[in-house]
């Protein structure tokens, strides 16, 4: 089977750790092992067992998770290797060739790569700037039909911060009802809200609803490889078959972290530490936009460890992004990686300072290019 490159996920893993400041990442600045346990708690981790673990999760990790969902036990939980395995499970059990499939853009491209891959037809639908990155739900209408077999979102969305509204959300789950869609949601975002009020699941607002989620984005641990979908018992158990050929399990390890991480207390303080990181550094990105004397427009983010502001200049995004790297050692995510040219993807989660810096050299490359 042939696969479509995933360009932007290509573009980190070649890039990321050759340059000297990477502010293309998606999450707030990863915890160590040290900053996300007591020293009891390390002691204690000491005496994990590295054997194989129930190979869908533990069911105290299974019950951690579903504490934070409205009606979900433990048999709608499948754990997995980061919320990408979640979804690639998902698309690889419910796509036969020719389904007809709906993807939101801009997005992280991995669904929509999958679903290629797998034989789906698929429509597009793009956010839109003016709306505050929410869809025209007019057009959305005209790609639904009776034929959909899948709808998928990410909301919190990425590249955009965005966070759909309430009527957004209303209309996609009606449209889902009506074509009797799947409904699947990547909400790997949630939990990195501004204002601090998380991101409503469609968990539970419908019958074929599934979602996608771990702690690689607001809880910083993108290390420990953990993630989950909630869904359907059948889907859950479908794709834990599926599995069976993947990766078989998480670590025992992750497992037990997980589980600490998602323990309330301990989320509690790992999420004001994701909002303080955003918020300071969403605010550097401001002052430092305001400088560039209206090359910028944004919207601001709602949620998540990013920024998409639209640049003003004559050059295409993936080029101005080799430049910066090439003459400046700094790594940003070109918006045409998810399909939006002319914006530029600012990672939000790193310390100040680096922060600051990488932004003074960016600001550098710009300079030359008005001039
Ligand atoms: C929307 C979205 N989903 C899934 C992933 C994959 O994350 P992970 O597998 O680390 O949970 C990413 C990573 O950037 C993402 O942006």
């Amino acid at each position: 089977m042939k696969i479509d490159e995933f360009v932007m996920e290509r573009w980190q893993s070649e890039w990321e750790h050759a340059v000297d400041y990477n502010i293309s990442e998606s999450g707030v600045k990863s915890l160590t092992l040290e900053e996300l346990l007591s020293p009891e708690e390390l002691v204690r981790l000491a005496k994990t067992n590295l054997g194989y673990i129930q190979t869908d999760g533990t069911q105290e990790l299974k019950e951690t998770i579903c504490a934070h969902y409205t009606e979900a036990a433990p048999e709608n939980i499948l754990v997995t290797s980061g919320s990408a395995e979640a979804n690639f499970l998902l698309m690889w059990s419910l796509i036969e060739p020719g389904d007809e499939v709906i993807f939101m853009l801009p997005n992280f491209m991995q669904i929509h790569g999958l679903m290629k891959s797998f034989g789906g037809k698929v429509k597009t639908f793009f956010l839109k700037e003016d709306l505050d990155w929410n869809p025209d739900l007019d057009e959305l209408k005209t790609l639904v039909t009776k034929n959909t077999k899948l709808i998928v979102v990410t909301n919190p969305n990425n590249p955009t911060g965005g966070q759909l509204s309430e009527e957004s959300r209303q209309a996609i789950l009606e449209l889902s009802r009506w074509a009797d869609a799947w409904l699947v949601s990547d909400e790997v975002y949630q939990g990195a809200e501004y204002d601090g009020i998380i991101t409503p699941s469609f968990w539970g607002s419908y019958k074929k609803a599934i979602v996608t989620n771990g702690l690689s984005k607001a809880y910083g641990l993108p290390g420990l490889r953990v993630g989950w979908m909630v869904a359907p018992p059948d889907i859950a158990s479908t794709t834990w078959s599926y599995k069976d050929y993947t990766t078989i399990t998480i670590s025992a390890l992750s497992d037990r972290l997980a589980r600490i991480a998602l323990s309330p207390e301990k989320r509690n303080s790992i999420l004001e530490r994701t909002r303080q990181i955003i918020r300071a550094n969403f605010s550097i990105l401001e002052s430092w936009m305001d400088k560039q004397e209206g090359l910028f427009q944004c919207t601001p983010p709602r949620a998540g460890a990013i920024a998409f502001p639209r640049y003003n200049l004559d050059i295409n995004a993936t080029e101005l992004a080799h430049r910066i790297r090439e003459e400046k050692g700094v790594l940003i995510q070109p918006g045409d990686q998810f399909e939006v040219d002319y914006h530029i993807r600012f990672g939000l989660g790193e310390d100040a300072k680096f922060f600051i810096t990488a932004l003074d050299l960016v600001g550098e490359v710009l300079a030359e290019l008005k001039a």
